[in-house]
């Protein structure tokens, strides 16, 4: 899929947003390896600390279908410029996707910043800290 047409797909998957609290819509489109695109929003909670934001649901959707190798990952919201994804999705990036997957930060205008997995998190905690 030409990456245009990737950028839309994560526009509609923040159409599923719900986000009675913050009413700040999030959309990711994750591509696997085999071509899938899996879809993803932020899902809130009135205990706001269960929220789970786009880039884990696409994330989390595609483990849990068994399907775990990634080529690109797409995020957007409405901000001034790309999204900024938060710490625990960094995180949660890092620990599955390859260190070298490119991930696009944009935004509903269009801008863009294009960044590897392992910019994205330097010095991230991983496996090799718990041997
Ligand atoms: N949010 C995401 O979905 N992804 C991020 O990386 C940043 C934050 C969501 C969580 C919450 O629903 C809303 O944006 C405001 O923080």
């Amino acid at each position: 899929m030409e990456e245009k047409e990737l950028l839309k797909e994560a526009v509609k998957a923040r159409e599923f947003a719900y986000v009675p609290y913050s009413k700040f819509k999030v959309g990711a489109a994750l591509v696997s390896k085999d071509g899938q695109i899996f879809h993803g929003c932020n899902i809130e909670n009135a205990a706001y600390s269960v929220t789970n934001c786009a880039e884990r649901t696409a994330l989390f959707k595609a483990y849990s279908d068994g399907v775990t190798k990634f080529e690109k990952l797409v995020v957007t919201a409405d901000t001034d410029g790309p999204v900024s994804p938060c710490g625990a999705c960094r995180q949660v990036i890092s620990e599955l996707c390859d260190a070298d997957m490119e991930v696009i930060l944009t935004n509903i205008k269009g801008d863009i910043h294009r960044i590897t997995v392992k910019d994205l998190l330097p010095g991230a905690f991983s496996s090799k800290d718990l041997k």
